[in-house]
């Protein structure tokens, strides 16, 4: 067995810092991506092999499968990247993971569980901060509460983005917001419900956003009722309220070429990252009146990101995963975040 994987996306703010930790924790990534110069430039730093394809070049993309295990998919927007990855994965029977946040990938990798199962492959989309603490927060409220109904989590703290993270969000704006609700993943309005949340530390009014975890702590923990908060600056919360009205305007092509031009490349520097740290917060409930309430400080997100996509790819490449649809929480359960460095978690009620 080759005992490695291809890291496609590797030329990307979060791609180098995957390959950075990779390197540190004694892993040989095979690196991958598109831009040819690029690729070859990180991979020469770092002694690693690399490969140059583009995703609809299928050949190269099955040969680049046969010389790993499974594949860490860091190219993202993932509503646009992840569909001939993952096909790649189930035709050449090879673990595939990524670190998309986007609500839209989870449900569609959840509906390959048949197909992954059947090829034998585990398919883990969010093996970064979106959405590998909250989901382990999520499956502890649930072990604390196994009756629960209803589950909050929120998040503050994720400090300067990166230049994917801002393209993704910037191609879902205008797109409104997103809970679960009865089970199903229900749309409702940007920005549509603020509340109070006690991080411990600090106290910040969190607004609902789509995170991914309305779609993945369902096949967490089973519960049906799903909100995600995050603190929203005021100047922000402004904009996405008005979204409600100027989604039409926002979606449209020449605007969104206009918007994704204008954002930076790169993200947070290696100080920013150091200095940075997430707080997490997650309420579950059930119709009895019980309710239990965990709290959670992590890293700063990209940190976090990479540490965690690591861990997992370092599981699934000693042997431990579970074929299907999964999710980090699901396969591994509330304690996989408590292995990372720096995590800390505390049940408040
Ligand atoms: N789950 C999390 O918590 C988390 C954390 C960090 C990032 N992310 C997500 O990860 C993605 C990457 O973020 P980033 O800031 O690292 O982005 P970035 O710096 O803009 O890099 C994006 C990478 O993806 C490649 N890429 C983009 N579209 C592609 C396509 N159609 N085909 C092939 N390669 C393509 C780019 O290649 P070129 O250089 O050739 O354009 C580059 O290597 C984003 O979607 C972001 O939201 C999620």
């Amino acid at each position: 067995m080759p005992n490695t994987f291809l890291l496609y996306g590797a030329n990307g703010y979060t791609g180098e810092l995957i390959t950075r930790y990779a390197v540190e924790l004694g892993m040989k990534p095979i690196l991958a991506g598109r831009n040819a110069i690029k690729v070859e430039e990180l991979a020469k730093k770092h002694h690693l092999d690399y490969r140059v394809f583009s995703l609809d070049e299928t050949s190269r993309l099955d040969a680049a499968m046969q010389e790993v295990d499974m594949v860490l998919h860091a190219a993202g927007p993932f509503s646009l990247t992840s569909r001939p990855m993952v096909e790649a994965c189930l035709r050449n029977k090879k673990h595939y993971t990524d670190i998309t946040g986007e609500i839209s990938v989870f449900e569609s990798m959840a509906a390959l569980d048949d197909k992954a199962k059947a090829s034998e492959v585990m398919i883990m989309p969010g093996v970064g901060f979106d959405v590998v603490p909250s989901d382990c927060l999520a499956r502890h409220l649930k072990d604390r509460l196994p009756t629960a109904t209803h589950l909050s989590l929120a998040f503050y703290g994720m400090g300067r983005i990166s230049h994917g993270t801002q393209a993704t969000m910037t191609m879902n704006i205008g797109r409104g917001g997103a809970i679960r609700k009865d089970g199903k993943l229900t749309p409702v309005a940007a920005a549509w419900k603020s509340r109070e949340i006690d991080f411990g530390e600090v106290k910040k009014i969190g607004t609902t956003i789509p995170w991914g975890d309305v779609s993945t702590a369902y096949y967490s923990t089973g519960i049906p009722n799903i909100e995600v908060y995050t603190v929203i600056p005021k100047q922000n919360l402004k904009l996405l309220k008005a979204s409600r009205y100027l989604g039409w305007l926002l979606k449209a092509k020449p605007v969104q070429e206009y918007l994704q031009k204008q954002i930076p490349a790169g993200g947070p520097s290696d100080e920013e990252r150091a200095k940075g740290k997430t707080y997490l917060w997650g309420e579950a409930s059930d119709l009895n009146g019980n309710r239990v309430e965990s709290r959670m400080l992590t890293p700063e997100g990209y940190t976090l990101t990479a540490l965690a996509a690591l861990k997992i790819a370092q599981k699934i490449l000693d042997g431990a995963f579970t074929p299907g649809f999964q999710t980090p929480a699901r396969a591994y359960g509330a304690d996989l975040v408590m292995e990372i460095d720096g995590v800390n978690r505390q049940d408040v009620a």
